[in-house]
């Protein structure tokens, strides 16, 4: 569980007919959780988490256990359980089946009815499970996927509804089965159980309170898959645009030239609303030490440190991290403001390149610019230019330093990662289409579409393998103590897989696509990071396809026309998309444009042709005045 504050005690009851091993389990773990009160003594505290049981059988080993531990019990007969339960249902947070043998009727269920926050469907009953639902549901559950010779099985955690074992699931723990006997698979099964039943219950019980930072389409896609989570208290976003502030609550970020002292302000009022965890999506905040600053106040944060975020913030700090650690990057060659007074410099190093590789080197600026500070020269002349231009200060001091490199061939693919301090696991790697118009033509753009996975060969998959196991190596061995994301930017060359750069935050739009793709609650992820215990969960993702396009305003990258009114936007219902917003604002109660990239449209699902063509019928309904959007995304 993440740092909580304002912890407030909570009852459960737990509805067992046997042996009651995962009834232990829960106890024992909330014996050692103590509540106390400020100002009181230790004698003043009391158990965290109260807990009674409810069992249908007389005989049932579980009343016993019940004894030893000191836990109230009830012996309720099945028919007369509605009518125990109805007058009490109020004074228990969750009610937790551990092998009830007994299939609930909808009445009951009724009972735990869950007024829910953000729309979140769900009820108070939980149930444990020990098998990977949806496979093997019913009894006997172990034997079922012993018998069918699966590779893994595994704990499903649940809400219960009215058919059997196929609420929605709450977290899974997966077990390789091995050459295990039975007996030893089931103990095994159990053990698991034993860990993962009171875990969960803790996170259900004490939920998390989010702020999340940034106002983008990739936000609004986090902000809808967080408050999607049974694990969410509030969700607070810093200055959402309008087209998903209603997913949370706002917290409003006027910047006053000092951002030290802004996100001091803010951090101070994210502890006086309890908000435990900052997720940040855009990279400033990173570069400027908002993950410190929050740290000091002992909120628990998704996104690198300062130190760390310079990967992305300093290209020259990132192809040192590489080249120490054999992961391979373009060669390159550093030139300064200093320079610009000695031409022949500039002239002999662009020669160099283009006689080394027979091609005019990359330029970039060495420090954050926006995601703008990256030409690709056409001419001998034009990249004399562009250096000069850079070294001038085209971006400010990000371009006072800039790097000539080698320039690189082939597919790119962006790789995205959770990691912890130890732990490193990927999504499936996405396609971004970073280029403004049709066939890879124009402007870099911040990308104008996603598809995910992104196709690629199975020598190309081993070789991603295997630069993710470079790139752990790497953080392991430089001690990166940052808990959040790291985003490759890779190019799949003849010779092998290199990094074109590092974002340390989730990409825009990749996020919007991957996020389709993942099974497992994100808000889980997020609490696992933050413990730095990433390495105790599996991650799932799911075998669908998903892409985004994006609608963009006329002007876009450099001027976009904004204020227009957008209009049709039902027609993403219609077609089963989704729509993330990115530059909208209210005006008289409708949405308008404000900015270059507009919204994306977004499905998954399991044939991809099917997917392009609802996408692109819904981009096609939706109107506003200068709309513009690549045709191509997943061709
Ligand atoms: P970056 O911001 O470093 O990812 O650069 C933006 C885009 O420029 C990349 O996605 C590539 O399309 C292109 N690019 C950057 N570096 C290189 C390189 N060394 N060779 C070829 N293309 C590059
Ligand atoms: N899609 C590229 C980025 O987020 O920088």
């Amino acid at each position: 569980m993440a740092q909580k504050q304002g912890l407030k005690p909570k009852k459960i009851l737990i509805f067992a007919s046997g042996n009651g091993s995962n009834f232990e389990a829960i106890v024992k773990h909330f014996n050692s959780k103590v509540f106390c009160t400020q100002n009181k003594q230790k004698t003043g505290c009391k158990r965290l988490v109260e807990i009674e049981l409810v069992t249908d059988n007389k005989n049932a080993p579980v009343i016993e256990r019940a004894k030893k531990l000191d836990i109230p019990y009830y012996y309720v007969k099945f028919e007369d359980l509605y009518d125990f339960l109805k007058p009490k249902k109020d004074e228990y947070n969750l009610f937790v089946l551990a092998g009830y043998m007994r299939i609930l009727p909808e009445k009951i269920l009724k009972l735990g009815a869950w007024p829910g926050t953000h729309g979140q469907k769900q009820n108070k009953f939980i149930n444990i499970h020990p098998s990977l639902l949806p496979k093997f549901k019913g009894k006997n559950a172990i034997r079922q996927a012993f018998e069918a010779n699966e590779e893994k099985t595994g704990v499903t955690i649940h809400f219960v509804e009215k058919n059997v074992d196929s609420g929605k699931i709450i977290a899974q723990k997966s077990l390789p089965t091995g050459k295990k006997t039975l007996p030893v698979l089931e103990d095994a099964i159990h053990k698991i159980e034993h860990k993962l039943y009171p875990e969960i219950i803790e996170n259900l019980l004490f939920k998390t309170s989010v702020l999340l930072f940034g106002g983008g389409a990739r936000e609004h896609a986090l902000a809808q898959k967080l408050s999607n989570s049974p694990f969410l208290d509030t969700l607070y976003l810093v200055n959402p645009n309008d087209g998903f502030k209603n997913l949370g609550e706002t917290l409003e970020l006027i910047p006053n030239g000092d951002s030290a002292k802004d996100y001091k302000d803010l951090a101070k009022k994210a502890r006086a609303l309890n908000i435990s965890m900052l997720i940040v999506g855009p990279e400033n905040p990173l570069f400027e030490g908002i993950t410190d600053i929050f740290q000091n106040e002992g909120i628990s944060v998704i996104g690198a440190n300062k130190k760390w975020a310079a990967l992305e913030g300093s290209k020259s700090f990132a192809k040192t991290f590489m080249q120490k650690n054999g992961i391979k990057t373009a060669s390159y060659k550093i030139l300064e403001e200093k320079d610009l007074t000695l031409a022949h410099n500039i002239k002999d190093t662009l020669q160099y390149f283009t006689s080394k590789y027979q091609a005019l080197p990359v330029i970039k600026a060495d420090g954050a610019a926006l995601g703008k500070g990256v030409e690709l020269p056409e001419t001998f002349k034009k990249a004399k230019f562009s250096v000069n231009e850079f070294l001038k200060g085209k971006f400010g001091k990000a371009s006072k330093k800039i790097l000539l490199e080698e320039r690189l061939f082939g597919k790119e693919i962006s790789l995205v990662s959770f990691w912890d301090g130890k732990t490193l696991v990927s999504f499936p790697p996405a396609s971004d289409y970073k280029r403004l118009l049709d066939n890879n033509k124009g402007k870099n753009t911040g990308g104008m579409g996603a598809i995910a996975p992104a196709k690629i060969s199975a020598k190309e998959k081993k070789q991603l393998k295997e630069y993710e196991n470079a790139l752990k190596s790497a953080l392991i061995k430089e001690k990166a103590d940052f808990t959040g994301i790291i985003y490759s930017g890779l190019i799949l060359t003849k010779n092998g897989i290199y990094v074109l750069e590092y974002n340390m935050r989730f990409g825009d739009p990749e996020t919007q696509v991957l996020l389709e793709l993942l099974e497992t609650d994100l808000l889980y992820i997020f609490n696992k990071i933050a413990e730095k215990k990433l390495d105790e969960i599996d991650i799932k993702f799911s075998q669908k396809k998903a892409s985004s396009l994006v609608l963009a305003s006329k002007g876009y990258p450099d001027n976009p026309k904004k204020g227009v009114l957008i209009k049709n936007l039902d027609a993403a219902k219609k077609y089963g998309c989704k729509i993330y917003f990115a530059g909208v604002k209210n005006s008289e109660n409708e949405l308008v444009t404000n900015g270059g990239r507009v919204l994306n449209i977004v499905k998954s699902g399991n044939y991809k042709k099917k997917i392009l063509e609802d996408i692109y019928k819904t981009a096609s309904d939706i109107a506003f005045d200068g709309k513009i959007f690549r045709k191509d995304i997943g061709k």
